[in-house]
C-alpha cells in the first residue's frame, strides 16, 4: 500500500483547533494524530476525552489515538464513545496486554501497539498476529519537535521481517522527528503510517508539506 500520513495534532494550534482540522480535512493527510498523555507514563499532559470529542465533530478522517497513559484498560470504553478509530496502547504500560489487545477489537476497533525506544521488537513475538498496528517511537515520547533517533531505521527493518515471518497484518507507524528528510528511508525501510506533528504545524505551508510527506524524494 501506499504509505499514509497521520498529522499529530499535539503541535495543532490549541485556541484555533478547528482550523487546523479544516486544514488536515482538506490535506492529502489520511488520519488525525492524536496524543493522550497522562503526566504518569510520560511527563507531560496533554488532552483528553472532551477535547477527542470535540475534534471528532470536525474530522472527516479517521481518529488515530495513541495512549501514553498507564493502565489504560480502565477507559476504553471512553475513547470507542469519543470517536477513536484506532486506539494505540504502550507495550510498557498494560500488564496484561493481550486482555488490552482484546478489549480494544471487542469494541470494534483496530488496536495498536507501540513500542518505546529501548524496547526490543522481539518483545512482539507472541501478540504480533493479533495487532493491527505497531507505533515506533523514534523518540521518548512525551513531547512533540525532538530529534529523531536512528536506530529506529533498524527497528522498522526488524519489525517488517516479523511480520513477513508470522503472516501478520500489521501495519508499521512511526511516530517522533519525522520530516523529508528521514521520510523516504522510512517508507522504503517498511513504514507504512508516518506521524509527524512539529513538522507540519510549523511549517510555513502545512498543506503543501503534507504533500511533500507523502511523496517523499
Ligand atoms: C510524542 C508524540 C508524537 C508527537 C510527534 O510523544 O507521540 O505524536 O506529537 O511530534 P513531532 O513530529 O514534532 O516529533
Ligand atoms: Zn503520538
Amino acid at each position: 500500500m501506499n504509505h499514509l500520513i497521520a498529522p499529530s495534532m499535539l503541535s495543532a494550534d490549541f485556541a484555533n483547533l478547528q482550523k487546523d482540522i479544516e486544514m488536515v480535512n482538506q490535506s492529502e493527510a489520511d488520519w488525525f494524530h492524536l496524543d493522550i498523555m497522562d503526566g504518569m507514563f510520560v511527563p507531560n499532559i496533554s488532552f483528553g476525552i472532551p477535547v477527542i470529542e470535540a475534534i471528532n465533530k470536525h474530522a472527516k478522517k479517521p481518529l488515530d489515538v495513541h495512549l501514553m497513559i498507564e493502565d489504560p484498560d480502565r477507559y476504553t470504553e471512553l475513547f470507542k464513545k469519543a470517536g477513536a478509530d484506532i486506539l494505540t496502547v504502550h507495550m510498557e504500560a498494560c500488564r496484561h496486554l493481550h486482555r488490552s489487545i482484546q478489549k480494544i477489537h471487542s469494541l470494534d476497533m483496530k488496536a495498536g501497539v507501540s513500542l518505546n525506544p529501548h524496547t526490543p521488537i522481539n518483545t512482539l513475538e507472541d501478540i504480533i498476529t493479533d495487532l493491527d498496528m505497531v507505533l515506533i517511537m523514534s523518540v521518548n515520547p512525551g513531547f512533540g519537535g525532538q530529534k529523531f533517533i536512528p536506530q529506529s531505521y533498524n527497528k522498522v527493518r526488524q519489525l517488517k521481517q516479523l511480520i513477513k515471518d508470522t503472516g501478520s497484518n500489521a501495519k508499521i507507524e512511526i511516530d517522533g522527528g519525522v520530516s523529508t528528510d528521514n521520510a523516504k528511508e522510512l517508507t522504503e525501510a517498511g513504514v507504512d503510517i508516518l506521524v509527524a506533528g512539529s513538522f507540519i504545524f510549523k511549517s510555513d505551508d502545512p498543506l503543501k508539506t503534507i504533500k511533500e510527506l507523502k511523496q517523499p524524494e
